[in-house]
């Protein structure tokens, strides 16, 4: 049985996305917690009502960033992960941490990569006049938004779209990829091998 630890900062509506499909397919794969730096995520009522055990880690009772990271990791691995999923994990991690879970750790960006990294990436796409955008599942590296892609969906930009319609489309394709990914790294199929992703899919 794999152990999946997964770090939300706020809503939480990835982290549902995939305890729910682990449930409903049966994942080889234990939810082993849900931590959140903020202690005010909403999300983490979903996953305590979902019985998966659940921790705060609150940023700003630490001195500096690394400081955090290190107490944060000593607390992921007390889980043992054999993958951790940043979803929707609102902090810039320090290269040692990331190093750390390098090959195990995905990250979702609301943006197809390498364009519009960072935040308001569906401001960034319409003022950029982009005519599709979506989501990016990728392996994270110490380089912010940069790290492999293992999974994308695209979405058209609409003439009409408002950053608020824009990000619902793209929130709808972030919850039939994430847990895409997921499963298929559980299952074997997904891994980095020198810095790139190798693939392999049963017909
Ligand atoms: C998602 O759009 C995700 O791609 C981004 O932050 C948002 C988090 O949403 N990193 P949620 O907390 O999963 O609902």
């Amino acid at each position: 049985m794999k152990r999946i630890v997964i770090l939300i900062s706020g809503r939480g509506s990835n982290m549902q996305a995939i305890v729910q499909a682990a449930a409903q397919q049966q994942w080889p794969a234990k939810i082993a917690a849900v931590i959140s730096n903020r202690p005010d995520a909403t999300g983490l009522k979903f996953a305590s009502n979902a019985d998966i055990p659940t921790a705060v880690i609150d940023h700003r009772l630490y001195a500096d960033r690394a400081a955090f990271d290190t107490a944060l990791s000593e607390l992921i691995d007390t889980f043992s992960p054999d993958l951790v999923v940043l979803a929707g994990f609102l902090r810039i991690l320090t290269a040692g941490f990331v190093l750390h879970y390098q090959g195990r750790m995905l990250n979702i960006h609301p943006s197809l990569l390498p364009s519009f990294p960072g935040l308001a990436t569906h401001r960034q796409a319409l003022e950029a006049g982009a005519t599709v955008h979506g989501a990016t599942v990728h392996f994270v590296t110490p380089d912010l938004d940069h790290g492999p892609i293992v999974a994308q969906a695209t979405v058209p930009v609409l003439e009409n779209d408002t950053e608020s319609s824009l990000a619902l489309r793209v929130l709808e394709q972030e919850h039939v990829i994430y847990p895409l990914a997921i499963r298929s790294f559980l299952d074997g199929h997904l891994r980095l091998e020198n810095g790139r992703v190798v693939q392999s899919f049963i017909a």
